[in-house]
């Protein structure tokens, strides 16, 4: 049982959390699916703000401000495209929850929306992926007193299934 991490079906850019994770891609100047519906909600100073990072590395994060979001702050982490999995996907894809969760706690957040990193256009396996994500959080959490909640927000309920399974695996 991980009372600090929930899964629950919905659109991330509705969820007052603290901070929101948004699946970017190394420019950081927006894109489609999350990245694209993120940006669409925060308005164009969320860009405004990005345009100033110079983009961000694959597994790695980086945060702004949260703007017309509900949630505080982004944290905006390019996942890895998945290549046939013999490139450091998984480890890249880990790297993504290490790095967001890091922020995440410096900046005192107690609450965290992830969505499925990867899983969309770059098509990383859903059931692998999800194995990976709460392994990590799981870890994460076993370690730091901060955020205090984490939440997967999938966008559908094959996904939702998959974060579902996922966490009744110990
Ligand atoms: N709330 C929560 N989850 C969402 C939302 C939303 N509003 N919109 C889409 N998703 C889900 C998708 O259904 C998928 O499960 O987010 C997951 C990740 O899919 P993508 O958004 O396609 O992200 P990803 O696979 O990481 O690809 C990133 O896509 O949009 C571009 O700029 C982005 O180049 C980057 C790439």
């Amino acid at each position: 049982m991980d009372p600090r991490i929930s899964v629950i079906q919905g659109d991330i850019t509705r969820q007052t959390c603290d901070a929101i994770v948004n699946a970017a891609n190394t420019s950081l100047l927006g894109g489609g699916g999350v990245d694209g519906a993120i940006h669409r909600a925060a308005g164009p100073d969320l860009l405004a703000e990005c345009r100033t990072l110079h983009g961000c590395d694959t597994g790695k994060a980086k945060i702004t401000g949260g703007y017309r979001l509900p949630a505080s702050y982004v944290i905006h982490t390019p996942g890895p495209i998945w290549r046939g999995g013999e490139n450091g996907e998984p480890d890249l894809l880990a790297s993504c929850y290490r790095s967001c969760l890091a922020l995440a706690a410096e900046k005192g957040c107690k609450t965290v929306c992830f969505p499925s990193i990867s899983t969309g256009v770059y098509h990383f396996p859903l059931a692998q992926a999800a194995a990976i994500a709460i392994r990590e959080i799981r870890a994460f959490l076993a370690e730091h007193p901060l955020p205090e909640q984490v939440t997967m927000v999938c966008f559908d309920a094959k996904t939702k299934a998959a974060y579902d399974k996922a966490l009744a695996e110990r």
